[in-house]
């Protein structure tokens, strides 16, 4: 491969049938907007530059990109962004980036909108020798619409002719242009000065510089694919949910490769990255987002949605949990239906259950909050045991306050805990208090009234009533 290497990708189209505010390639695959994907692909080339022409949508491709920060792991070269005002056409479009263009070595042309092209195809690519042109082509039982490959008596390419242009017997050919192609970065320079629209769609097409190419006594070489897949692009809503399904396919694949146990591959989603050590199961329907990573041993139940979570060896999180921006630790056991929101650290052995909410809260070793409570900017030693209902009040309007319980503590159930308050190590806390000042160690703290017993008193009539009606 040269070393001199742009990348340009067209985004400039409208995406009309998207019917949808949000310019085509901002739409996300997997979690990640439909553009990202193909930057990220193309940072992998490691590409000295790095170009985007976009029109349609405005800055909306750029300030997305702004947004994401510095997220991509292949290096942090920047984006061209180029503007296509009006879009004429995709040799129009590379007309554009003509001045930012390095003139030694190959230009790579990607599409926006035809995410999932892997590194592997381009690296094959792109193994042509100076001068040369590199075409990504397929063959579809189906060609119409793509412009064709046009070959001469000896299988050398001659020409890309438009699928509207194109005559009767140029239609019947079933190789088709993928769009995406190499071009030796100084030929194309002249190739594009000298580009017409004189055609069906009065356009300037790329697809025009071959037969340039071929004139010059240039050698055009084609390549495919390496998954047809690949090269399949994004026009409306039920491509980008095939292409979701392809995608989350392959991933379900791998995974089951590592040896990862799904009870159904058609039923995960992965939006991001996700690792898991040995002998993990995943049951139906669960979303990971972000960076997660399973250690070995770690089951899943269904329906469970895990977001940046780290969750260590051994432990298994019951159906329909939530957990976002977490650690969990090992031989652990979450839900089901607990809701672990960011900030959330839990050693080993934790037991949380149905209906528990823990926001930035740290849980250490043993402890067991296992029903119905709220646990936010919370410290819990070890071995704790939260009885169910008990709630952190951890919000006074205005500012935040944490909440300490120590070891070995024993907070009754259905507890507020008012805070900023500590109970003390090996604390007890009798059930249905409020709990306004630090508990001391060791002893039993309550705040209840006692129970008392109203002789003689008579429910009102009308309630007896009701209940006996
Ligand atoms: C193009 C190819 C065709 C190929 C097909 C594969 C040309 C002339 N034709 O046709 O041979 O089979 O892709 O899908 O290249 N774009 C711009 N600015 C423009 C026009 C397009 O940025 O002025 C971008 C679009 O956003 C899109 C890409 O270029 O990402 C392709 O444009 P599109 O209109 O889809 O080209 P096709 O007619 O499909
Ligand atoms: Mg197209």
């Amino acid at each position: 491969m040269q070393t001199e290497l742009n990348i340009v990708i067209l985004a400039a189209g409208k995406g009309t049938r998207m019917v949808s505010d949000l310019p085509k390639v901002l739409h996300p695959l997997a979690g990640k907007p439909l553009l990202f994907h193909v930057v990220d692909t193309a940072r992998k080339l490691n590409p000295s530059r790095l170009l985007v022409v976009y029109g349609h949508g405005g800055d909306a491709l750029p300030n997305a990109f702004a947004q994401r920060g510095p997220t991509s792991p292949h290096g942090s070269k920047e984006i061209i962004w180029v503007q296509q005002e009006q879009q004429l056409g995709t040799g129009h479009a590379l007309q554009q980036t003509l001045p930012d263009l390095n003139e030694n070595g190959f230009t790579l042309v990607l599409f926006g909108d035809v995410p999932l092209i892997s590194e592997e195809t381009l690296r094959a690519l792109l193994n042509i020798k100076p001068g040369e042109v590199g075409l990504l082509t397929v063959t579809l039982p189906d060609p119409a619409g793509y412009g064709r490959i046009v070959r001469d008596a000896q299988g050398r390419v001659k020409a890309i002719v438009e699928h509207k242009d194109a005559s009767d017997a140029e239609r019947a050919i079933l190789e088709i242009n993928t769009g995406i192609m190499a071009l030796p970065t100084r030929e194309l320079k002249q190739w594009l000065a000298t580009l017409r629209n004189d055609n069906a769609q009065g356009e300037y097409y790329l697809t025009d510089v071959v037969a340039l190419a071929v004139k010059d006594g240039k050698t055009v070489s084609t390549c495919h694919p390496c998954r047809q897949s690949e090269v399949l692009g994004v026009n409306g809503a039920a491509q980008l949910a095939q292409l979701e399904r392809l995608y989350q396919h392959e991933i379900a694949a791998s995974l089951m490769e590592q040896g990862v146990r799904l009870t159904d591959p058609a039923r995960i989603d992965v939006r991001g990255e996700l690792t898991c050590g040995r002998d993990v199961a995943i049951d139906a329907n669960c979303i990971f987002e972000g960076r997660v990573d399973l250690g070995d041993n770690v089951t899943v139940g269904a329906n469970c949605i895990l977001r940046d979570v780290s969750v260590a060896t051994g432990t298994r999180i019951a159906p329909f949990s939530l957990i976002e921006q977490a650690q969990i630790g090992a031989d652990g056991r979450i839900g089901p239906f607990a809701r672990i929101r960011p900030g959330t650290v839990l050693a080993a052995e934790v037991h949380i259950g149905n209906f528990v909410e823990l926001k930035n809260s740290q849980v250490d070793c043993g402890s067991k909050i296992n029903h119905l409570s709220y646990v936010g900017d919370t410290t819990v030693g070890k071995n704790v045991n939260i009885g169910a209902g008990t709630i952190t009040c951890n919000y006074d309007g205005v500012n935040k306050h944490r909440t300490v319980i120590e070891d070995d503590a024993f907070v009754g159930s259905d507890t507020q805990l008012v805070a900023p308050v500590t109970v003390g190590r090996g604390a007890t806390i009798g059930a249905g208090s409020t709990i306004t000042k630090d508990a001391p160690a060791d002893e039993l703290t309550l705040s209840r009234s006692a129970q008392v017993t109203v002789k003689g008193w008579k429910q009102r009539a009308r309630n007896i009533k009701r209940r006996r009606g």
